[in-house]
């Protein structure tokens, strides 16, 4: 049985004049299986969150229906709801409590008791031991995120959803973070992640989705991915402009310049092309294609109905 199971998800915002209506998410299908560490990307709108809040009971689909470990998170809501760890995109909190009183009264929410070894271990993992009794309107936008994450964990439960939970977090706590989850993983937990972050995506992630205006453009393995596409990058600076003729298979940020070659040859025709137009590119690079130029590929490709 799936940890968690999309089937044809769809739905539509109304505003109450009903005159524009925005379609965030259309037939999207898909299954996490149990103990997958799954990425679900896409641009700003693509419809993550949208999901997300559909899967966590915050939402209602228009139609289809979601299901964690079999159960409906509409018809089935209490057993749905306890199998999942949230940590939303929003910093929402109480400012009223301390981290700790937080944490316990968020175990309560799930009946759990006696859960202060698995809070002290989940403060000290999260870098928020010292935090413990600080009011939550002290925190700085970082630490509210830990304790978002904290929350998410304190009734151990089996599938966990993270909404871009490094967004505004600093180097250090992004590693613990990651140290953490992919212990979790480890030991069994299904892990469900959105981020913008490419490189975290590609190192953590066994399978990824990628959405785009509300649909599934992209559903596969990461590694099999990454083998779909030019294997080969050319990555330089520039002052001048690109010849026309690479401006096809080129990206161009700022003085930065990634051409895509598909083999040795291709890279030997780009830099003869480079050398005829006179161009002088420094800090030459040839490296491989990575989840980024992916993600680029699939987002400004022609478009695909998964
Ligand atoms: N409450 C709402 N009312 C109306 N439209 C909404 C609402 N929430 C989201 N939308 C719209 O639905 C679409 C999907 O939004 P969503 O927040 O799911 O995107 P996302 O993929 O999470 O983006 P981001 O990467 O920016 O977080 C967008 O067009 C958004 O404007
Ligand atoms: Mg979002």
């Amino acid at each position: 049985m799936p940890a968690i199971s999309f089937q044809q998800v769809s739905k539509t915002y109304r505003s109450k004049s009903a005159h524009n209506e925005v379609r965030a998410l259309s037939e999207v299908s898909m299954d996490i299986e149990p103990g997958e560490f799954f990425g679900l990307l896409g641009p700003n709108g693509a419809g993550k969150t949208t999901l997300i809040s559909i899967l966590a009971g915050l939402s209602q689909a228009t139609s289809g229906r979601v299901l964690v470990h079999g159960h409906d998170v509409v018809t089935d809501y209490a057993a749905a709801r306890r199998s999942l760890g949230i940590v939303p995109q929003e910093l929402v909190f109480d400012p009223f409590f301390t981290v700790r009183e937080a944490l316990v009264i968020q175990s309560g929410y799930f009946g759990v008791r006696g859960n202060d070894a698995w809070i002290d271990e989940l403060l000290h993992h999260l870098g928020l031991a010292d935090k413990a009794n600080a009011n939550m309107r002290q925190l700085s936008g970082g630490m509210k995120r830990r304790v978002l994450v904290a929350q998410a964990l304190v009734h151990r439960p089996p599938v966990i959803v993270l909404d871009e939970p490094t967004a505004g977090v600093d180097v250090e706590l992004r590693q613990t973070l990651w140290h953490f989850i992919a212990r979790l993983n480890k030991e069994g937990h299904t892990v469900l992640l959105t981020t913008h972050y490419l490189e975290e995506a590609e190192a953590l992630c066994n399978r990824i989705a990628m959405l785009k205006q509300g649909r599934v453009v992209a559903l596969d393995r990461t590694s099999a991915l990454l083998a779909g596409t030019a294997s080969t990058m050319l990555r330089f600076k520039m002052d001048a402009p690109l010849p026309a003729s690479l401006a096809a298979q080129s990206r161009v940020t700022g003085r930065i310049v990634q051409i895509k070659a598909h083999d040795a040859h291709e890279v030997e025709t780009v830099l003869g092309v480079l050398r005829a137009a006179g161009c002088q590119p420094e800090d030459l690079e040839i490296g491989r294609a990575d989840l980024e130029d992916v993600f680029l590929d699939i987002m400004n490709g022609p478009e695909v109905k998964a």
